[in-house]
């Protein structure tokens, strides 16, 4: 007898997508817009569905749909799209509406809000040159429309879930990291991957802001930048991905929570020293190096326990890892002693 043993990522069939989310999707983003926002001052990201928390911009009517044709307008590999779907990460279940992936979005780059799709229309991406350097046998730049033509294109769907405790399921398309890792050569000294985002002030409005150590920075050990799972998107929904969601080249690991997943990458950087994350150096107390998933290890503001489905607004249970437990757990054995889940 065929035993199928279900994976941990995939998601129940009760977790699919209902037809009326779909049917009402307006008041669906209207309704996420008004959700998890980010205090102004403080600047910390907030937990889903705190009291204070308002949106300081108007919610969109028209969806992602005008924002993903903004987005290939001016983007040339829009030919290249869709890329072939990994059937190894496929979860159970729908994706996560469009609108609603391409219109609830953290970028603090254009500001705090969850509405900042339209600012981020702003960000040039062509010509957009990424940097790889440090401890590798020869560092260089490559444009990114050379590096997708290097680059083993295919399509995940992923499970998302941000600290702030909601959560979607995209279908990113991309490359896995580590063909990245193999065509840097990093040496044998190289220990983590420090990934670096775009810093442009004159484009991009939240980086006024002083109280901000920009550009975003993060990192993960060059064990997790090999890790299978680790994925670079260029792109969603079958097309290149819209600058709101990191344009042309941002980073999804899904068993992290996800102000891991670096957008508007430029540099990757090989070292032998811990990145200090952008979080981190904000509020250390909060955000730390590896960010793991964990329902049982509450953010000091708030439980880590639930998510909020942003599609169906219905709470689930949050799983250890985002459900990835089965492929990550092992990368962070003999790790006890350090903060994995924060
Ligand atoms: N990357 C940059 N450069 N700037 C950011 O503010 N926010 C992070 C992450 N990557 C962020 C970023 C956070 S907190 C989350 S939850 C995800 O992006 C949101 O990704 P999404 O908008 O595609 O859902």
């Amino acid at each position: 007898m065929l035993i199928r043993i279900k994976r941990g990522w995939e998601l129940p069939e009760s977790a699919a997508t209902p037809e009326e989310v779909f049917r009402n999707r307006r008041r669906i983003i209207k309704a996420a817009a008004a959700g998890p926002i980010v205090l102004g001052a403080s600047g910390l990201l907030a937990a889903c569905g705190e009291d204070e928390q308002v949106a300081s911009e108007a919610a969109p009517e028209t969806g992602g749909a005008i924002s993903s044709a903004q987005a290939s307008e001016v983007d040339p590999s829009a030919g290249l799209y869709p890329f072939k779907r990994n059937l190894r990460y496929k979860i159970v279940g729908e994706p996560t509406p469009e609108e609603i992936a391409t219109t609830y979005n953290n970028y603090y780059e254009f500001g705090s809000s969850k509405n900042i799709w339209r600012k981020a229309q702003a960000l040039p991406i062509r010509p957009w040159t990424v940097a790889i350097d440090g401890l590798v046998e020869k560092p260089f730049e490559i444009g990114i429309d050379d590096l997708l033509a290097k680059m083993p294109l295919q399509e995940r769907l992923y499970r998302h879930r941000c600290v702030e405790a909601w959560s979607m399921a995209v279908p990113w398309s991309g490359f896995p990291l580590k063909a990245l890792v193999e065509l840097a050569k990093p040496l044998a000294s190289a220990k983590y991957v420090k990934l670096v985002s775009f810093h442009n002030p004159e484009v991009a409005s939240g980086q006024s802001a002083p109280w901000y150590p920009w550009p975003y920075v993060e990192g993960v050990t060059i064990e997790e930048a090999s890790h299978d799972l680790a994925f670079l998107v260029t792109g969603m929904y079958g097309k290149p991905g819209p600058k709101q969601n990191g344009a042309p080249l941002r980073i999804a690991l899904p068993w992290k929570y996800g102000f891991k997943s670096s957008k508007g990458l430029v540099r990757f950087e090989f070292t032998d020293q811990r990145p200090v994350s952008f979080w981190e150096e904000i509020q250390p107390r909060e955000y730390g190096f590896w960010a793991n998933v964990n329902p049982e290890v509450s953010h000091p503001r708030w439980s880590q326990a639930m998510e909020t489905d942003i599609a169906t607004q219905q709470k689930v249970p949050t799983v250890l890892y985002n459900g990835y437990g089965e492929e990550v757990a092992d990368l962070y054995t003999g790790l006890e002693g350090e903060k994995l889940f924060m």
